[in-house]
């Protein structure tokens, strides 16, 4: 077993999960923006810093996703965060994509970007002390999208950096995303997801990843959110796993869900009925979770950036983690 496979190995082990909190400063200063604060980076910074210290964090947390700006701050106590999550025993990891653009005579795709200058910067990151990485593509489905040109496209990218990460001693975590946006159907969702986690392995393979050395972050399988249709827990657990073993190889240690914009309980009840349902499956790899907004979003409206509800945000923090925790562990009791 090599270093970066006991890695993976650790960062999808029950009963934690990978917290996602790396979203670039754009995408930040919109969440700050929709609860009426300026984006600023005290702001940001404060932000991270509230997650980073709420207490017992560990407990459920194995390893975080940073941004750039963030692996390069300080807390008000003058310890870096990188410093501050590794002496909680949290592996810091940090998101390496430079994010979208529009994909060419597309149809309203993107493209993602990030690999000039890659293995520099991972050099960089190593001096920071950081031991993962992410990289996201995104796919929207509609009546024309995505065409076989961006998955194949953001598939080959992706694999690319899995590659150079590893090869520069980093874990990757490969994130191919099939956007919740739309009114399509489940079976939409089942079809697109299915090709795309297909052509991603593929790609994968030709770039020579050590499989058993990555982490995948899929999307569940579900109904678009402007669809009508609520889907049952049970009927998202059995698409999502039975697409995943069409195509998700043995060796790969573990998978960690996105939560992709559900609503916070739904994505637990979610995880719950997937973590239920791989028994009957014999799933052969470690299933948890990595969301973002689905453990961040409550609490980031409860601080609304005043020192007084910091303690109250970290408690709504810790509640979603440990939900997601026994949903991973299937404690049907405490999710
Ligand atoms: P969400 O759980 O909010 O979808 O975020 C996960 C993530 O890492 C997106 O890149």
């Amino acid at each position: 077993m090599t270093r970066l496979s006991e890695l993976a190995q650790f960062l999808v082990k029950q009963p934690k999960g990978i917290l996602a909190a790396d979203e670039s400063n754009a995408t930040m200063d919109n969440r700050l923006l929709s609860i009426g604060l300026d984006g600023t980076e005290f702001r940001r910074k404060g932000w991270r810093e509230l997650i980073f210290s709420t207490p017992d964090l560990n407990e459920y947390v194995s390893g975080i996703i940073m941004y750039d700006e963030t692996v390069r701050q300080k807390s008000q106590l003058g310890q870096s965060f990188v410093g501050m999550l590794t002496s909680f025993g949290i592996v810091p990891g940090v998101k390496v994509d430079t994010g979208t653009e529009h994909l060419v005579d597309s149809d309203g795709e993107f493209l993602t970007h990030g690999l000039d200058g890659l293995s520099k910067r991972l050099r960089e990151y190593k001096n920071f002390d950081i031991q993962f990485t992410k990289w996201r593509s995104v796919l929207n489905i509609g009546p024309n999208t995505p065409s076989d040109d961006c998955i194949r496209l953001n598939a080959n990218r992706l694999s690319k950096y899995a590659s150079i990460a590893q090869r520069e001693g980093f874990v990757p975590i490969v994130e191919p995303e099939v956007l919740m946006d739309g009114d399509h159907s489940l079976k939409k969702c089942y079809e697109v997801t299915d090709k795309v986690l297909n052509i991603v392995f593929s790609e994968l393979s030709k770039e020579n990843v050590k499989l058993n050395s990555m982490i995948l972050k899929p999307n569940m399988i579900l109904s678009g959110r402007l669809s009508d249709k609520e889907d049952s827990s049970e009927e998202v657990a059995v698409s999502t796993l039975e697409c995943l073993i069409q195509n998700v190889p043995k060796d790969v240690p573990g998978i960690a869900f996105l939560s992709g914009g559900q609503e916070d309980s739904q994505a637990t009840r979610n995880l719950f009925q997937i973590s239920r349902k791989s028994r009957e499956f014999s799933t052969p790899w470690e299933l948890t979770f990595s969301f973002g907004r689905a453990v961040l979003s409550s609490a980031l409206h409860t601080w609304n950036g005043n020192t007084n509800f910091v303690r109250n945000a970290q408690d709504i923090i810790i509640n979603r983690l440990r939900s997601n925790s026994n949903a991973r562990v299937n404690n049907p009791a405490k999710i």
